[in-house]
């Protein structure tokens, strides 16, 4: 089982957009997955209300689940892979889903002012000891601003993702259909997109086993 916590103080940044473009991906390649839902907004749940009966993405569970308390038991769930959606700024409900998780991932997007505003989950995530992932989101190729956001991010004490989440409409227009780019618009930009991402944040998260197992040898 692998618990990860999507987060980001700052709202809008894309983490219910990349919980379920990867809860798509682990699903449609044969793992369990279930979604926490633990932002009140509902994003997740309303993604999942939207699903059609015959829809590829049936399986995946969707939880509504915002006390502390609820989130901590969330490995009780049977799944493969357990993926918590976090509010922006609701501390104690963060809190508690770092620390349930294996790995945190924070979602930014390309300006100084959001690099900024990351630096409290990011502080969070390392208070914690868990390991912390980066990944930009709605980065424009060849972008001054795009390649500025890149090198900061790497001289915080992070990983960074090393593909990054392009912007494309495929992601917004395939969410709330309740669907995924890699099942709405499958081979488009997207769709690829992600499945480049999933195949770097799969290597970063057999990364943390490994450094895990030599944390605990040692
Ligand atoms: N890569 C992308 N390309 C195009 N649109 C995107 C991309 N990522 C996110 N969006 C859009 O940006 C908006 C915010 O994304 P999302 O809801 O995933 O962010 P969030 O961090 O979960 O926000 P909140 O803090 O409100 O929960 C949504 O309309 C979403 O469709
Ligand atoms: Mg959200």
């Amino acid at each position: 089982m692998r618990v990860i916590t999507l987060m980001n103080q700052k709202g809008g940044v894309g983490k219910t957009t990349l919980t379920l473009s990867l809860a798509a991906r682990w699903h449609l390649a044969g793992f369990s997955v279930a979604v926490i839902d633990c932002d009140p907004q509902g994003s997740s749940v309303y993604w999942k209300k939207q699903q059609v009966e015959n829809s590829p993405l049936k399986g995946i569970k969707v939880y509504a689940v915002n006390l502390p308390s609820e989130i901590r038991a969330c490995r009780n769930l049977e799944a493969d892979y357990i993926l918590l959606d976090t509010p922006g700024t609701d501390k104690p409900t963060v809190r508690a889903a770092i620390h349930v998780s294996d790995a945190l991932i924070i979602p930014v997007q390309p300006s100084a002012i959001d690099i900024d505003a990351s630096y409290a989950s990011l502080e969070a995530g390392l208070d914690a000891d868990k390991p912390i992932a980066y990944i930009l989101n709605r980065y424009v190729q060849q972008s001054v601003l795009g390649e500025d956001t890149k090198k900061a991010l790497k001289t915080t004490p992070a990983t960074v993702i090393g593909k990054v989440m392009n912007q494309y409409q495929d992601f917004p227009r395939s969410i709330g259909a309740g669907e995924t780019p890699t099942t709405m618009f499958p081979g488009q930009k997207a769709a690829q997109n992600i499945e480049a991402i999933g195949q770097a944040i799969d290597e970063w998260l057999i990364q943390c086993d490994q450094q895990k197992e030599v944390r605990i040898t040692a």
